[in-house]
């Protein structure tokens, strides 16, 4: 379980903000987005800046839990790599201004859920590297956004038979599905309604990764991008 093993480290659970599924959102006219995504957005659902605003309130209560322990940083491709990249700068400069520095190496992991095109129940874990090499470290799992929590769990399961000294997990997204006993990361940047959401490395079938705001998609967009 997350927020498990050797660490002395009281867990600490941030609450998060939430956003409600009345949220209208802002109108895409307030921003400036790439050109080519004209049309296929809905609204925008948070803005760049309130998104590197909260990543940096995370970097600050993940320094003051584990900000003592050198941490092996774990990306999950492709989604978390915006979040991850700003989370390790927060982190960074936390830790140059304070007492409490930090050594961290940053690795990647890389999901697949689908096998050909078949949904898989056994989560494959691609890319990244030896696994083993988890054994006694701390380690700060960094993903995109939560639905279900199946994969994330799938993933956890995988590192915990390497035996980290402490595993945590920073979502940058955790969405409302009907499944309301779903999984909670230990840090989480925003809940969001059950929408599909696209912008800030989060794709709609590789699309979208470029768009700096995470806006909810529309059906237009959606047609587009089919494959
Ligand atoms: N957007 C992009 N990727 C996702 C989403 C989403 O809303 N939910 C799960 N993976
Ligand atoms: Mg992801």
């Amino acid at each position: 379980m997350a927020g498990q093993g050797g660490s002395r480290a009281a867990p600490r659970r941030s609450r998060g903000v939430v956003i409600s599924d009345d949220w209208p959102g802002y109108s895409l006219d307030l921003f400036t987005y790439p050109q080519h995504y004209c049309g296929d957005l809905e609204y925008v659902l948070i803005p760049h800046g309130i998104i590197v605003d909260r990543t940096e309130c995370l970097a600050k209560g993940i320094m003051q839990d584990i900000g003592d322990n050198n941490i092996v940083v774990l990306c999950v491709l492709k989604g978390g790599y915006k979040f991850c990249a700003d989370l390790v700068e927060h982190i960074k400069t936390l830790s140059r201004n304070s007492e409490r520095s930090v050594s961290m190496k940053v690795d990647f992991v890389r999901q697949q859920s689908y096998h050909n095109d078949q949904s898989t129940q056994n989560m494959q874990i691609i890319g990244g590297d030896d696994l083993s090499k988890l054994t006694g470290k701390s380690v700060l799992i960094v993903e995109d956004i939560i639905g279900t929590g199946r994969t994330m769990k799938a993933l956890l399961n995988s590192i915990e038979k390497y035996k980290p000294k402490m595993i945590k997990v920073a979502s940058l997204l955790v969405k409302r599905t009907s499944q309301p006993d779903g999984y909670r990361p230990d840090y989480y940047g925003f809940e969001i309604p059950n929408l599909f959401v696209v912008g800030y490395a989060l794709d709609y079938n590789e699309h979208f990764r470029d768009l700096n705001h995470i806006c909810v998609i529309n059906d237009n967009g959606k047609g587009k991008y089919k494959v």
